[in-house]
């Protein structure tokens, strides 16, 4: 069958070229559209950002504003969808909830699925963002028992996310200006990291010309594994797990390092950055700044902290290159903020939604894409002559 090289985990492979997002892992660089993460964080916005990712460029004042308005009146779910989250149990993680609402929304807009008519991506674009927030909320509502408030819209595409989670009916909602300011720089922070695991499954679905719900729904479960958006959680539950055992964080280092049951250094490390992460730089910063508003010193702030310490001047992290990366302090950030730990990766859902859909849209734009299909290495049986149940 050929040439055929390879490759498991793609870790040398590129897929597809894109002019998305620069990564320089060994220099720590991060760029969307060619802007450093640094700058976008200080001076953008989640939405703005959206739009530089999807369209290529910085908005206008009017584009932005046009962009703005036309998601805001797209935030309402058909109420026929809102019925769907009574079909699952009370303790659902919100993550399959998410993907499965995402992945009902082909039922409700059957009329603009075509990936090949730009009006109708250009909807179902703008359903998405307006919806997955309102979607994120209801997952949430549901599991606490709370009833959906509807989005106001009004109010922008953060603070109505925020409001639709923490509020609840004929009871004004404070809106804290300074926790927008921290969830819009997390959701710019997470917007697009190219060919991820889950960025990749967006493209590979895709790639067989299946429509945007479905190949970002694809992406979501992706999302949903610990070793991917899944390790804000899986971070938060290991400093719990820290803070209540009988061994001390050095000890805990001590079996990350030993390897004993594979336990990890969860929040550490990264197929592509060797060097440190730019966006755990950035959100350390904020990491300290929220928590001792918030909580004032929180004790699993200081664990964190610790660990951090030990790996930093420890050989076993040195020798292979491990640093924090985006997700070691994020889900400390959302506890602090009030989001439950089944949460965390929820947001960086929402987050990473305006990434999916502009490689999305790039991958079936570019007229030599085709549909994805790696080889493999057959290491199983040659040919063996087939016997009868009853001679076996
Ligand atoms: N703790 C302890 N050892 C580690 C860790 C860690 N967090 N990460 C990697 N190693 C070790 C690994 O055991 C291996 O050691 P050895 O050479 O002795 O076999 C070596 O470092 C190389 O690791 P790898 O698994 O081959 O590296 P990878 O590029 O395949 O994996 C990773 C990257 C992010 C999956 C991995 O570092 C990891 O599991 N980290 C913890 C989970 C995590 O924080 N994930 C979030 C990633 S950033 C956000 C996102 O993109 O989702």
């Amino acid at each position: 069958t050929g040439n055929v090289t390879l490759d498991g985990g793609f870790t040398n492979t590129a897929s597809c070229t894109s002019a998305i997002t620069y990564i320089d892992g060994d220099a720590g660089i991060l760029r969307y559209r060619g802007y450093p993460i640094e700058q976008l964080a200080k001076q953008s916005t989640f939405i703005e950002t959206s739009y530089l990712l999807i369209y290529g460029e910085l908005p206008t004042p009017t584009q932005l504003a046009e962009f703005e308005g036309r998601i805001s009146q797209h935030t309402m779910l058909h109420e026929d969808l809102k019925g769907f989250f009574q079909g699952f149990p009370r303790d659902a993680h919100p993550m399959p909830v998410l993907s499965s609402a995402v992945s009902a929304l082909s039922t409700f807009y059957q009329d603009s699925l075509d990936p090949f008519d730009k009006e109708q991506v250009e909807i179902s674009t703008i359903r998405l963002l307006a919806k997955l927030p309102t979607i994120a909320a209801y997952a949430y509502k549901k599991s606490i028992g709370q009833p959906f408030l509807y989005p106001d819209n009004n109010l922008s595409l953060v603070e109505n996310f925020l409001r639709m989670t923490f509020g609840v009916p004929a009871t004004d909602y404070e809106i804290d200006p300074d926790l927008v300011r921290a969830v819009d720089l997390l959701l710019v922070l997470h917007a697009d990291h190219e060919q991820n695991c889950s960025t990749s499954t967006v493209r590979l679905v895709g790639s067989s010309q299946a429509n945007l719900f479905a190949s970002v729904s694809a992406g979501i479960n992706a999302l949903f594994g610990p070793l991917h958006g899944g390790a804000n959680q899986a971070v938060l539950e290991m400093l719990e797990r820290i803070e209540k055992a009988d061994f001390s964080t050095d000890e805990f280092m001590t079996k990350v390092k030993n390897k004993e049951d594979g336990v990890r250094l969860m929040g550490f490390g990264h197929r592509v950055y060797k060097n440190y992460d730019p966006r755990a730089a950035i959100i350390k910063d904020t990491a300290h700044e929220i928590l001792a508003k918030t909580a004032g010193g929180d004790h699993l702030l200081e664990i964190a902290m610790r660990l951090e310490e030990i790996a930093l001047a420890d050989d076993y992290f040195i020798e292979r290159k491990l640093y924090p990366n985006v997700d070691f302090y994020t889900g400390l950030i959302y506890k602090s903020m009030g989001f439950p730990t089944r949460m965390f990766t929820v947001l960086f859902a929402l987050g990473r939604l305006p990434g999916w859909i502009a490689q999305w849209r790039e991958m079936i734009e570019d007229p030599t894409t085709k549909i994805g299909r790696p080889r493999q290495v057959y290491v199983g049986e040659g040919e063996r002559n087939y016997v009868p149940v009853s001679e076996r």
